[in-house]
């Protein structure tokens, strides 16, 4: 069973997929966490020259890359968080999905608009030991002072620009095709992070 958790840069994804794994024993799989894992692999190289620029890693790369870890993982319940987003991966991952016989829960669509946005990314700040994911004003860390804190290369104010045209180019599209296809759950994202959370509880996991 895979949730798949789409939304403009900074909209929340990763920090509400972190949560709900951690609530219900799910997979987290974040296309841009595991790309730059692999920085220092061929693979990982690649897909640098385009993260840094705030553009999308080409298709084939990103559909061979999921292929991999959707096979490899054992368990039957993922997040998946950031992929597919364009309509050639959408198509690729309905085939694999059919292949493995998985069955796709639902698409969430982190709603939000765009000043919000440019505000979440330049002030977010991740823990690079432990994966957290911050904001300096509505999640600040335990301590500022911290090594261990960095912000993401791609939160600038120009790439910050060039990844919400990719988006509202490649990804609208994307959400769209899911919207036709009645599978998709449109989330107010501009809640807080609490209340975005007990909506997907609520959406997501009913008691
Ligand atoms: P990726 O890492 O996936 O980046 P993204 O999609 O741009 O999403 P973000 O991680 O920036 O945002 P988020 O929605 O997870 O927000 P977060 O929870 O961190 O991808 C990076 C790059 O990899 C891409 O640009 C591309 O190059 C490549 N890539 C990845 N997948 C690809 C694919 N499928 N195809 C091609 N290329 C791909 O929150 C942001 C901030 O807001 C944080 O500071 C957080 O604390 C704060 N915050 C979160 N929720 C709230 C809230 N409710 N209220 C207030 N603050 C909040």
């Amino acid at each position: 069973m895979v949730f798949v958790f789409l939304g403009a840069p900074g909209s929340g994804k990763g920090t509400q997929s972190k949560l709900l794994a951690k609530k219900f024993h799910l997979i987290h799989l974040s296309t841009g966490d595991i790309l730059r894992e692999q920085k220092n692999s061929e693979l990982g190289k690649v897909a640098h020259q385009y993260i840094v620029k705030g553009e999308l890693v080409p298709d084939d790369i990103m559909i061979d890359l999921v292929t991999e870890k959707i096979t490899a993982v054992k368990k039957d319940k993922i997040i998946l968080d950031g992929f597919p987003r364009t309509k050639v991966q959408a198509e690729s991952f309905h085939t694999l999905l059919q292949q493995k016989n998985i069955d796709l829960k639902k698409v969430i669509y982190f709603s939000i608009n765009k000043e919000s946005l440019v505000k979440r990314l330049l002030g977010r700040i991740v823990d690079q030991n432990t994966g957290e994911i911050y904001h300096k004003e509505h999640n600040p860390p335990p301590s500022l002072n911290s090594k261990d804190l960095f912000c993401r290369s791609d939160d600038e104010p120009q790439k910050i620009n060039v990844r919400l045209s990719v988006y509202e180019k490649e990804t609208m599209p994307t959400i769209d095709y899911y919207r036709e296809k009645k599978i998709l759950l449109e989330i107010d994202a501009n809640k807080s992070i609490d209340e975005v959370y007990q909506d997907l509880v609520k959406n997501l996991f009913p008691s």
